[in-house]
């Protein structure tokens, strides 16, 4: 099935079908005038020339430093702010950023240990940072409509309370919470623990965030926004276009993270090569899964060990993308092998103890529908409104979640809010390996139906979302509350 639909969207590509495919992933407002519709989107834009790959040093995002360190608390300071950023060689961008650097510093957090990031909103809207994947109460979940209004400040409290994981903070303000993250308002934020540590993966500067995504550039430097998925050819990781990255001959861990609004990949080695995924969303796999490829859809996370020994010191390896690669999209990051390195670092056979999972108690339907000619994304045919109780569970609670997607060629995902969760089956498949481990979000491919197992099992009541991470889709509705009640 998934191939087949792959081809559909190949063959478009191949016919000049898929500005009608890719245009049907957009917003209710650029759907408003058929005229325009009918324009090839890429003749209204005048978007610069794709960068060459391979011509900048990939950058690793700056580690934050705490403004202060007690037995119990690391305290951040993160201004959200306007910035330039190179991003095209020699030109600057103006971003919107945290702190501002694009993308934003990474945040390293230590299970159990309590992290509070103090924010000063110097932007002109209303701002609201989530951070995705953190066990955490609703005052500091980041809600939609929970804003920092311009000038105001904000501090939020994490307690850490969950496994090493690699997760990520970003924007989540209604209605502008694509746009915010898509000028660059989204960052790291790596939590550690005491198993982890004792593993012997590798560490330190073989440990390397990969973030990447997808953007649309004008010719002038500036950035090119709307809702739409073809409008962003230019693919960049760590904030560089198509960069390369410098390895020694030996084990790197890569924490892959799909930053992108809306656009899905599939990432493999240009050799062909296995690598082993070792974590997801939300923390480590019980084994490692040896693979040559792993599909991310928008804010999923994958950890990947690969081995560079194999490779002679002078030759390179391209990340590749070959989830529908348009022109352009298909390369990543070259890595180029141009030292050999003792290694001392070994990927071992148990990873992590998953937690045990419960029997479910009730089971849920969820349908992601997208209605191509009003634009609308919709859950269980609503849009987002946030005085409605769209799902109420009790706390303690394990409930298998059916997700749908209706549409025949639309990719979804689902993400929810506070909780982890393990995937059933996919059309009554298992998942592979790597999507075994513990979720925060999951891939709801056109047609699919997704099946999932949700603990509700955090000592957190209140107020949480559930929505397609297409932002674009969520900011425009494709969003609903979960109200989760004591027992
Ligand atoms: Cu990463 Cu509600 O979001
Ligand atoms: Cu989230
Ligand atoms: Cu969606």
């Amino acid at each position: 099935m998934r191939s087949t639909r792959r081809e559909l969207l190949k063959l478009m590509a191949a016919t000049g079908g898929a500005l009608t495919a890719s245009g049907l992933l957009i917003s209710r407002t650029s759907t408003t005038s058929s005229a325009a519709d009918a324009v090839p989107v890429a003749d209204q834009m005048r978007l610069a020339p794709l960068v060459t790959p391979f011509q900048t040093a990939m950058p690793i995002p700056p580690v934050l430093r705490p403004v202060s360190v007690t037995s119990t608390t690391d305290t951040y300071v993160l201004p959200i702010k306007q910035a330039s950023a190179e991003i095209l060689p020699g030109t600057s961008t103006p971003v919107l950023t945290y702190g501002g650097t694009f993308p934003g510093p990474t945040i390293k957090a230590r299970s159990g240990r309590r992290t509070v990031v103090r924010q000063v909103n110097q932007i002109a809207d209303g701002t609201s940072m989530h951070l995705h994947g953190a066990v955490v109460d609703p005052a500091n979940d980041g809600g939609p409509m929970d804003l920092i209004a311009p000038g105001a400040s904000r501090t939020y409290t994490y307690t850490n309370q969950q496994v090493a994981a690699t997760l990520w903070y970003h924007d989540h303000a209604h209605h502008v919470e694509a746009e915010h993250v898509y000028r660059g308002m989204s960052g790291l934020y790596l939590i550690s623990d005491s198993n982890e540590a004792s593993l012997p993966l590798p560490r330190g500067s073989y440990d390397v965030p990969v973030v990447v995504r997808d953007i649309g550039l004008n010719e002038d430097g500036t950035l090119y926004f709307d809702h739409l998925f073809n409008s962003r050819p230019q693919i960049l990781v760590n904030g560089k276009p198509q960069p390369y990255f410098q390895v020694a001959a030996r084990k790197y861990r890569l924490r892959i993270l799909n930053g992108s609004n809306q656009r899905p990949f599939e990432f493999r080695l240009s050799t062909g090569d296995e690598f082993v995924q070792i974590a997801s969303d939300r923390g480590l796999l019980s084994a490692p899964y040896t693979t040559t490829s792993v599909p991310l859809s928008p804010a999923e996370r994958a950890d990947i060990v690969v081995d560079f020994s194999r490779y002679p010191v002078g030759t390179s390896v391209v990340l590749k993308n070959s989830y529908f690669p348009a022109p352009g999209t298909e390369d990543i990051v070259r890595f180029d092998v141009v030292r050999t390195a003792d290694d001392p670092s070994s990927v071992p056979a148990r990873l992590a103890e998953l937690p045990p999972t419960a029997a479910p108690t009730a089971t849920r339907a969820f349908s992601l529908e997208f209605d191509d000619t009003t634009g609308d994304g919709t859950i269980n045919g609503k849009l987002w409104d946030e005085n409605r109780v769209d799902t109420t569970v009790r706390a303690g609670d394990t409930e298998i979640w059916e997700i749908t997607n209706t549409h025949p060629f639309i990719p979804h995902n689902f993400h929810i809010h506070l909780v982890d969760f393990r995937v059933l089956d996919i059309n009554g498949k298992p998942p592979t390996p790597g999507e075994a481990g513990l979720k925060d979000t999951v891939r709801v491919q056109a047609g699919e139906t997704v099946r999932i197992l949700v603990s509700f099992k955090y000592p957190h009541y209140g107020r949480y979302y559930y929505h397609c991470h297409l932002i674009d889709h969520s900011s425009m509705g494709m969003m609903a509350n979960l109200d989760i009640v004591r027992a």
